[in-house]
């Protein structure tokens, strides 16, 4: 088995875990359709971020199986700490987008469809250490979205929104489904993956599919 033409990612995992003691993915399968969007739900410690991160082919100490994927991935990380690092809103959007190695009038248009898209204009200038919670949350997923990428992991990228906040940037994703985005977001509350396609819930490797 493996990535058939309408699949962005296959997963065969028949071991995983941090020590043979504690195996967090025992027999554990799934693919995700291109365009398809994935809930993983489970409350903390069911293995949520480790599968992203192998996903993202950041893999556990101890991992037999396969992970295929097709497509650039955008990640976003639990904690928005460990995403930014730009000194200011702007400069931690340019810092990605230049990294593309595009000419500087679309890095410049990005940057401002970014900011405008996310309501980040009024922090632009802003020094990143100094945001809140939800608004470093807004950043980290702003910048991953201006590069474009065809499948997006979101880990708990809600967390820390408050409720107009979430909603807006629910909006915010859903309306990627017209671009053909294949979306993986792990969450500990349901109400973040109303709009999945599917959602698994992970339980210490065990998993039950709930179509929706
Ligand atoms: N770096 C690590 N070293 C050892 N154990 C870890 C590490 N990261 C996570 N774990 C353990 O693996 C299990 C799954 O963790 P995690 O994937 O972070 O779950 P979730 O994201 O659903 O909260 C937990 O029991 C956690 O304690
Ligand atoms: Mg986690």
């Amino acid at each position: 088995m493996c990535l058939s033409g309408s699949d962005a990612i296959f997963i065969d995992i028949s071991r995983a875990g941090y020590d043979e003691k504690s195996i967090i993915f025992k027999n554990f399968n799934l693919t995700v359709k291109i365009g398809e969007y994935l809930g993983l739900y489970g409350s903390n410690g069911t293995g949520k971020t480790t599968l992203l991160r192998a996903i993202a082919g950041i893999f556990p100490p101890v991992f037999y199986g396969d992970i295929k994927v097709k497509g650039r991935v955008g990640y976003v990380f639990q904690n928005p700490d460990n995403q930014i690092i730009g000194a200011t809103v702007e400069e931690d959007i340019r810092f990605g987008l230049e990294n593309l190695a595009l000419n500087c009038e679309t890095v410049e248009k990005r940057l401002q469809e970014t900011l405008t898209t996310f309501g980040l204009q009024e922090f632009r200038a802003k020094d990143t250490l100094t945001l809140s919670g939800g608004q470093k949350q807004r950043l980290a997923i702003a910048a991953i979205m201006s590069l474009n990428p065809e499948i997006l992991l979101f880990d708990e990228p809600f967390s820390m929104l408050d409720r107009m906040e979430r909603r807006s940037m629910m909006n915010l994703v859903k309306s990627l489904r017209a671009k053909q985005i294949t979306v993986v977001l792990a969450s500990t509350n349901m109400k973040d993956l109303v709009f999945c396609d599917r959602i698994i819930t992970l339980d210490g490797g065990r998993s039950h599919d709930q179509v929706q």
